[in-house]
């Protein structure tokens, strides 16, 4: 089943994976200062934004990654370059895993390589428990902002709001999909030994979720890959939205990719 697609602009395109709980209007002001120049390619989760529910059948990023590339070859977009924050770094490493062909470069931002250990394992399983009895993702509203924010973004309305906004809009099936699928995604640490392409990688140095050592490490491990790190909390590009952008705008600029 196709997710929803918002395409933006003209030029090289450019595939935005959101972060759990979010959807693809997270990347608004990064598509705002690029698509002048390239063609932004948003995707929601299923079951979240504008897409429709979940299958049947495992819940598996793989899935969803495969069902991207179908909406791909439907708007005769070959290749791109791929930004994920988080869950959606979890889906582009997925991506890469099923078609490394079609990627010319990556920007990694608040995301990790391993998979889960087993206590946050569970933490996982027990959420995506929750919010199906409960037919309702309110109870999570709250934890995950004090997740996903650094205490300085939290007490900033216009940061905070839109972001409670988005939990919201998730349906239950669509929390519980993702978090099934994140806790049975791949290690994909020895994946990063293959990463040939340019790649960009962000962190917050007070991201909650992903420390900066972390994120720092994936880095390291990518031959050749730019390190950034922003004084912000995990959902960098909403905390420091500015500076986001014009790390991606200079990054993305054709002449420092391979075509
Ligand atoms: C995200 O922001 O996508 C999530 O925090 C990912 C996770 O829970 O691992």
């Amino acid at each position: 089943m196709l997710p929803a697609i918002h395409d933006t602009g003209t030029g090289e395109a450019v595939l935005f994976f959101h972060a759990f709980t979010m959807d693809a209007s997270q990347w608004d002001h990064q598509v705002a200062a690029l698509s002048a120049d390239m063609r932004c390619v948003r995707v929601d989760l299923w079951g979240c934004g504008d897409s429709p529910p979940p299958p049947a059948g495992a819940p598996s990023l793989d899935t969803f990654a495969a069902a991207v590339i179908d909406a791909l070859d439907s708007r005769d977009i070959e290749r791109v370059a791929v930004v994920g924050l988080s869950m959606g770094g979890y889906l582009a490493f997925a991506l890469w895993r099923l078609a490394p062909e079609r990627i010319r470069a990556l920007a990694l931002c608040n995301t990790r390589a391993a998979a889960d250990a087993p206590g946050p394992r569970d933490e996982r399983l027990a959420m995506a428990d929750l919010v199906e009895r409960e037919q309702s993702v309110e109870s999570i509203v709250e934890p995950m902002v004090a997740r996903l924010l650094s205490p300085g973004a939290q007490a900033e309305a216009h940061i905070v709001d839109p972001v409670r906004g988005r939990i919201r809009r998730c349906t239950p099936a669509g929390i519980a999909f993702a978090q099934r699928a994140i806790a049975n995604r791949l290690d994909s640490t020895a994946l990063l030994d293959s990463i040939t392409v340019p790649t960009l990688v962000i962190a917050g140095t007070q991201d909650a979720i992903v420390g900066p050592d972390e994120v720092h490490a994936i880095a390291d491990r990518i031959s050749g890959a730019t390190y950034v790190e922003l004084d912000c909390g995990h959902l960098s590009n909403l905390e420091l939205p500015h500076a986001v952008s014009e790390h991606l705008s200079t990054f993305l600029t054709p002449a420092t990719m391979t075509s």
